[in-house]
């Protein structure tokens, strides 16, 4: 399988570097092709210009500033997110790459006043994630990383898409054999990806 890597943290030495590393080792040992997007890494600038809101709804020109990343998007048969929790949702630089990326006829597309999903290529869809917070309080607050990675997100792919969602929560309070138990985790769960 084809599998998108989509990661956002800054720093090398985090956890989330470190599951970024187990996934991308346990995919390509298990045979998948993986094509990595490191937002930081990159330099994805997040930002949702003006002119791209201005062209937003004409599919004729809506992705030309963008290009690269959706036909990235649009070879992929699985994609995996890495990332940690901020302020209950996407890190800035992944919330604009939804932003900028996920365009009409690219993430969906509307005919006679209906939505449709787009990205029927994706069949296998996964989050890895860190949470400061204990899961109970994520829980009261309707868990919207969560709710994204699984349900917003399943809404745009192949209508069978397998969705998993891997989440350490209250980070600051586990001990080094509960991270030791997520990364192993983690690593099984992208080894059977
Ligand atoms: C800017 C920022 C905002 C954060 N907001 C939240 C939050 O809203 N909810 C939460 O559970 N944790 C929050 N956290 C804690 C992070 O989720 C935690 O630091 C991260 O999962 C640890 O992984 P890392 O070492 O890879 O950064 C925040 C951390 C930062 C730096």
């Amino acid at each position: 399988m084809h599998v998108h890597v989509i990661y956002a943290h800054p720093l090398k030495d985090s956890l989330a570097a470190q599951l970024h590393e187990i996934v991308l080792d346990e995919l390509t040992k298990a045979g998948h092709t993986v094509d990595d997007l490191d937002l930081y890494a990159e330099g994805f600038d997040p930002v949702l210009s003006a002119e791209e809101r201005r062209d937003y709804h004409d599919t004729s020109i809506n992705q030309k500033y963008i290009r690269p990343y959706v036909e990235r998007l649009q070879r992929a048969e699985g994609v995996v997110l890495c990332h940690p929790v901020w302020n209950f949702g996407w890190p800035a630089i992944l919330k604009g790459y939804f932003d900028r990326v996920f365009l009409p006829d690219v993430s969906f597309k509307m005919k006679d006043g209906m939505l449709y999903p787009g990205l029927t290529n994706i069949r296998r869809l996964a989050t890895v994630t860190t949470y400061g917070s204990p899961r109970w309080r994520a829980w009261v607050l309707g868990d919207p990383p969560r709710k994204n990675g699984t349900r917003f997100l399943r809404a745009v792919c192949h209508p069978n898409v397998k969705v998993t969602y891997h989440a350490l929560y209250n980070i600051n309070n586990v001990t080094p054999e509960m991270v030791d138990n997520y990364l192993k985790k983690v690593r099984k769960a992208m080894s059977q990806f």
